[in-house]
């Protein structure tokens, strides 16, 4: 049966985990995946999980079976942080919004369904994109194309060119667009860009799928959820898929959701039943722990207070490793503008390292990231970002 199943390529990014795993180098340092490190380089448990567990633990619960759509104080949540609970497309009960297995599940339970009410379109995700992007639409059903994004010239995002992208697509194309903290490059376009691209949408016929992986790592909860607000006053129908792992450090949780925002309250009742089927065919129901955590979080005030506090101090962080690694670059005699490094928003930086100068960082000195140049920034602290920058220095 399995004799003709070919050897499938490593993960791109989590590939890498394993491979920094056997490396014996005693300064290694991996800043492949986004993940975010403190600066002694230890993965955070937050004081507000903490407590949240606490309270749980001191109220045990049998654990059934949860809804289809997951625990609804949690879905709740999500919409309010998502689109602001007072917004009219939460109140209208506009949104259909499920509890998903982390950020990968929203999209593919949202890839699931509009491959049912769109077969035939064409997903186009930027260039680059996050690698699962085209994996998992292409896996869905659907032939999967780019629009330009970066330009690598001008260390910036090549707007021109994706705004004409967007305008020569068919409608019902489906626009995969990274809501903030752009992923792998860190480059996030401006308002007014989001305007054009709004309008082009809305103009043109287009679905946009947003994915949100790093609310509150740009500028803030709010200023980074802003971007959602544009399409709901566009009056669109859109999607957008949520992920806690970096924001409330709970990776392994696989805490997410996805919401769908309808043109009526009826319209959304019938989305929502077919996103649950969905999610029964896949995985019947999702798990509790993760999401209950966040739920009690972000519905205790007191928590949710110690939450944004926490948030804000990854975000402070990872901008100053940033304004540390262009110090470090410059003081080791790198000539040019580096200024990109701190224009660049969220966990990545998009290094302009090319594929063979990040092999060399790997196994000459198990400095570990991402093939297309890709470095997480959030995984740089005080200790280790000398010997990264002096490593940088020698690959270039
Ligand atoms: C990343 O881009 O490194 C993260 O989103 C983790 C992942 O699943 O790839």
């Amino acid at each position: 049966l399995f004799s003709a199943v070919e050897m499938a390529p490593r993960d791109p990014i989590l590939g890498l985990n394993e491979q920094f795993g056997a490396d014996t180098n005693p300064a290694k340092v991996n800043l492949g995946v986004g993940v975010y490190y403190d600066d002694n380089g230890k993965l955070p448990l937050l004081k507000c999980v903490i407590e949240a567990e606490r309270q749980m633990f001191e109220a045990p619960k049998a654990r059934g079976y949860l809804p289809i759509d997951g625990i609804a104080a949690y879905d709740k949540a999500v919409q309010g942080l998502v689109f602001g609970a007072d917004s009219a497309v939460v109140t209208g009960g506009r949104v259909a919004t499920v509890q998903a297995i982390g950020g990968t599940g929203g999209l593919k339970i949202g890839a699931d369904f509009l491959k049912k009410v769109n077969p035939n379109a064409t997903v186009l995700i930027s260039d680059p994109s996050w690698e699962n992007h085209r994996a998992l639409f292409t896996n869905a059903g659907f032939t999967v194309g780019t629009y330009p994004y970066y330009d690598a010239e001008n260390k910036g995002i090549n707007f021109a060119g994706m705004i004409d992208a967007l305008r020569a697509a068919d409608a019902g194309t489906v626009l995969v667009l990274h809501a903030c903290c752009h992923n792998p490059t860190g480059y996030d376009i401006t308002d007014a860009q989001w305007d054009e691209v709004v309008a082009v949408i809305k103009e043109r016929n287009l679905v946009a799928f947003l994915d949100m992986a790093y609310q509150g790592f740009g500028e803030g909860i709010a200023e980074d959820g802003a971007v959602i607000q544009k399409f709901v006053a566009a009056g669109l129908d859109f999607f957008v898929s949520t992920s806690f792992s970096k924001s409330f450090s709970l990776y392994g949780e696989r805490v997410g959701g996805l919401s769908v925002v309808c043109a009526s309250k009826e319209e959304c009742a019938r989305v929502l039943s077919q996103l649950k089927i969905t999610i029964r065919t896949n995985y019947s129901n999702p798990p509790t722990h993760g999401a209950q955590v966040v739920a009690t979080v972000l519905n205790t005030p007191a928590l949710r207070a110690m939450w944004e506090e926490e948030l804000a101090g990854m975000r402070v962080r990872i901008k100053q490793m940033r304004v540390l690694l262009v110090d470090k670059l410059t003081a080791a005699g790198v000539k040019g503008d580096l200024s990109f490094i701190t224009r660049q928003k969220g966990m990545f930086s998009y290094s302009g390292l090319n594929k063979d100068q990040m092999v060399r960082l790997r196994g000459e000195f198990g400095v570990y990231g991402v093939d297309s140049g890709r470095i997480c920034v959030a995984a740089l602290n005080t200790k280790n970002i000398d010997y990264v920058a002096d490593a940088i220095v020698k690959v270039m």
